[in-house]
């Protein structure tokens, strides 16, 4: 049977490079970086020369980049860490209604265990935030906006520029999730003009469990964790030498693919969308089509649930996903979908698509293949679908 994957948004393959690149540090260089002695200092190097690199990667400085075990890490480090700091001038929280649960739980839990407020940025039915509506969202006592560059689901970017100036025109902080985004687009700190960016290695052909929260220079964030003095104290622990290498490697991968990889994954997403759209009715595409990471194709299928689409095609070696991967298992729909303005029903009946590097027109006229099959079959033993467009 045919294996296609098609859920890179969940996790990608590490790029062999990037193996190769972490091998050195996995074996001969094993000291600890914070030793003093040859071997501590050898990886020392390693963990600065990485930094040098990723630091360029996003142009910030070298001394503004904290490593971190990923994104998930990252986005508490900036949501709690920032609240901490502010608790006793502030009690105000903007988060995006889309943002992953990376950002949404750390400012749930805030707002039930230490009293802060949390606002939740609105999004049309494009997936899009306005500058307009934050505007009115932001007062003095906002101490941190937080709203994603690109969403997992649907691909949608944001205008962090627009959303940033905002925030600062009110005197709040601004931190973006760019884990979907980093290595696929430009994410430039300086450009974009947030405070706090949070990004991961693994949707990006890197290692999983290595990540990195950029925090601009002055900006004070309190720790949340304890331990020890390691990435200035912001994240104690051990470094993960080995990772940052893989890091600082699978984005040099991507600046040197990024147009390449572009133009493949736009094509690819028009030919799919385009040709499954001809052959089914009744299908739609969640999220703007022109404002998004091209890898995601997110489609509702009237009639049916995605979670039984998600079976059938896994059964003929398709792996993709329904919502979000980290809260599949669940059949609630998707928050961001919900957060659009979709009728829950619409929401239960998508699925993700999310390509690659290494997907091939061929693999998705495979795909289209059988998901045609599937969703014909499944509509016809619906007592839901009617079809709208008869
Ligand atoms: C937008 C977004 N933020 C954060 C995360 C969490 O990143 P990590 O898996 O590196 O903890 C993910 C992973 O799915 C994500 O898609």
């Amino acid at each position: 049977m045919k294996q296609i994957y098609l859920d890179h948004n969940a996790t990608t393959p590490v790029h062999p490079e990037v193996i190769e690149a972490m091998l050195p540090a996995l074996s001969g260089i094993y000291g600890n970086a914070s030793s003093v002695h040859t071997f501590g200092r050898e990886a020392k190097v390693a963990l600065e020369t990485a930094r040098e690199q990723v630091a360029a990667f996003i142009n910030c400085d070298p001394s503004e980049l904290y490593f971190t075990s990923g994104g998930t890490e990252s986005d508490n480090i900036a949501v709690t860490g920032t609240a901490r700091q502010y608790r006793d001038r502030k009690n105000h929280l903007v988060v995006g209604a889309a943002e992953h649960q990376a950002v949404l739980a750390p400012a749930n839990r805030l707002s039930t265990h230490e009293n802060w407020q949390v606002e939740l940025m609105p999004v049309d039915d494009d997936g899009l935030s306005s500058s307009d509506k934050l505007r009115e969202l932001v007062t003095d006592k906002t101490a941190l906006v937080s709203i994603m560059h690109a969403n997992n689901e649907t691909g949608v970017i944001q205008d962090i520029p627009a959303l940033a100036a905002v925030a600062h025109e009110a005197g709040t902080l601004f931190h973006t999730d760019a884990v979907q985004s980093i290595g696929k687009t430009r994410v430039d700190v300086a450009a974009m003009d947030c405070d706090m960016l949070s990004l991961t290695a693994h949707k990006i052909y890197g290692p999983k469990g290595i990540g990195a929260l950029y925090i601009r220079q002055g900006v004070k964030i309190a720790p949340i964790m304890f331990g020890g003095s390691h990435e200035k104290r912001r994240r104690p622990g051990t470094e993960n030498v080995a990772g940052v290498v893989g890091l600082a490697k699978c984005l040099e991968i991507a600046q040197r693919q990024m147009d390449q990889d572009w133009t493949h994954l736009t094509g690819l997403s028009d030919h799919f969308i385009d040709t499954l759209m001809g052959r089914l009715p009744d299908v739609r595409l969640n999220g703007s089509r022109s404002q998004r990471v091209p890898q995601t194709v997110n489609l509702s299928f009237a009639g049916v649930e995605g979670e039984a689409i998600l079976l059938s095609l896994d059964m003929e070696g398709i792996a993709c996903s329904s919502g979000s991967a980290c809260s599949s298992g669940s059949t609630a729909p998707s928050h961001v979908l919900i957060a659009m303005g979709k009728d829950p029903v619409v929401s239960q009946s998508a699925i993700r698509f999310s390509m690659g590097r290494s997907t091939t027109k061929e693999q998705l006229d495979y795909v289209i293949e059988k998901l045609v099959a599937t969703v014909e079959r499944l509509r016809a033993m619906s007592p839901y679908y009617k079809r709208e467009s008869a």
